[in-house]
């Protein structure tokens, strides 16, 4: 027995089995704590009749964190970018009641906002200081535990001032003061996870530093850009011509982070719920078949080249479904469109990735994206979501 010395009546109660079992429970949940930090979109609500979606759709104890984009910046302040996110923030931060552990982020920015905005309130030392200044009583007002960046992208100029607001942020949120029993607020930051826009905006060093975790957004690797058909989110870097640099991958992007000094404990690898979808130009239908531009939108995320993964389980039916063996990832093609897109075996290969790393956990680009209805009629609702869940938590 290994709670008894040898030659000592040994003294177990069920009390003594009780605590030892509580402890192994402990140690689990402490050790092997990965973290699932998944994005919800606000426009998500405004999509047609089942891809419409709120927070209250969302599983309280799927994620461990659960990040809202975007919020906006209105007279260098912090605020609301939708007329009725005050009501979504409280909805969101209602689920903490059926999931004490779960914390919530607000993101600012995002695509539509604009870097070059970013960079203007970030660089002068005012405008900075109003800004920081007002994100914790905003987070403290609507209940969220912390703050994300998603400055998409800064320019070489703006490295600095990324680096500065960063680490003035974090100065911000450890001095404030808070009643006890009160957790200081989190900040994380969304970074590109392609080499020219990491080399020329980020100082991943520097900003590691400050943040408490890295949220890398590995996918939208491939795009029509590329004029052929290929996979936006591989796990490895691919043997055909069209998708055999080395840089475009989850792999390379991860390795290239840690050897920029991002810590493992701080490195988020992202996992996306979409596809992205190709016209193909020609009859050929293989990677690297050339295209004439991105597909065609879906029906309810209406947007031409990317598919959220609830649209491509209907375009699965009737369609060629292919794995890229190299890669690590599907793609399936019908007619003349072609869709690189994850699913159940894929995400469990890039989760075994991101452990054999060390990494902190993953991400997930986005649960509205994701089959958050059970609409496939496979694996139940938010299927890709509860894949890396589950894979995150297996042995
Ligand atoms: C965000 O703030 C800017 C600056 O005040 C404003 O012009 C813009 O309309 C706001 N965006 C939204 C979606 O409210």
């Amino acid at each position: 027995m290994w709670l008894s010395r040898p030659g000592r009546p040994s003294v177990i109660t069920p009390m003594t089995l009780q605590l030892a079992g509580f402890t192994v429970l402990m140690l689990l949940q402490t050790c092997s704590a990965y973290k699932l930090v998944c994005y919800f979109t606000s426009w998500s609500q405004y999509r047609e009749g089942d891809g419409s979606c709120f927070p209250d759709s969302i599983d309280p104890i799927l994620c461990t964190h659960i990040i809202y984009s975007f919020a906006n910046i209105s007279n260098n302040k912090i605020g609301t970018w939708e007329w009725n996110d005050v009501s979504l923030y409280g909805t969101l931060n209602a689920l903490k009641a059926r999931n004490h552990n779960l914390k919530t982020l607000l993101s600012v920015g995002g695509w539509k906002f604009g870097a070059e905005r970013f960079s203007r309130i970030v660089s002068n030392t005012k405008s900075r200081k109003t800004f920081i200044e007002s994100v914790a009583p905003f987070l403290r007002t609507f209940g969220f535990d912390g703050l994300d960046l998603a400055w998409l992208y800064p320019e070489p100029r703006d490295k600095p001032y990324l680096s500065t607001l960063i680490k003035e942020l974090k100065e911000e949120f450890t001095k404030e003061v808070l009643q006890p029993g009160t957790e200081k607020l989190l900040l994380s930051a969304a970074v590109s996870a392609g080499k020219v826009k990491l080399d020329s905006g980020y100082d991943i060093a520097q900003i590691a530093q400050h943040l408490d975790f890295i949220n890398l957004m590995t996918y939208d690797f491939h795009g029509d850009w590329r004029k052929t058909a290929g996979h936006h989110s591989p796990l490895f870097r691919g043997t055909e011509e069209a998708t055999s640099d080395r840089f475009n991958n989850v792999q390379y992007a991860v390795g290239y982070m840690l050897k920029l000094g991002a810590p493992a404990s701080k490195l988020v690898m992202g996992i996306p719920t979409f596809g992205k979808t190709f016209t193909l130009a020609t009859s050929e239908n293989q990677v690297g078949a050339p295209i004439s531009g991105k597909g065609l939108p879906g029906r309810f995320t209406k947007e031409e080249g990317t598919l959220a993964y609830y649209e491509i389980c209907d375009f699965l039916k009737g369609a060629e479904v292919r794995r890229i063996d190299s890669q690590k990832v599907p793609y399936a093609t019908r007619g003349n469109q072609w869709v690189g897109y994850d699913d159940v075996e894929s995400v469990k290969n890039k989760v075994r990735y991101l452990k054999e790393a060390s990494l902190a956990g993953a991400m997930v680009w986005a649960l509205d994206l994701d089959d958050f209805q059970g609409h496939c009629k496979q694996n139940g609702r938010f299927p890709l979501t509860n894949a890396i869940k589950n894979a995150l938590n297996a042995a």
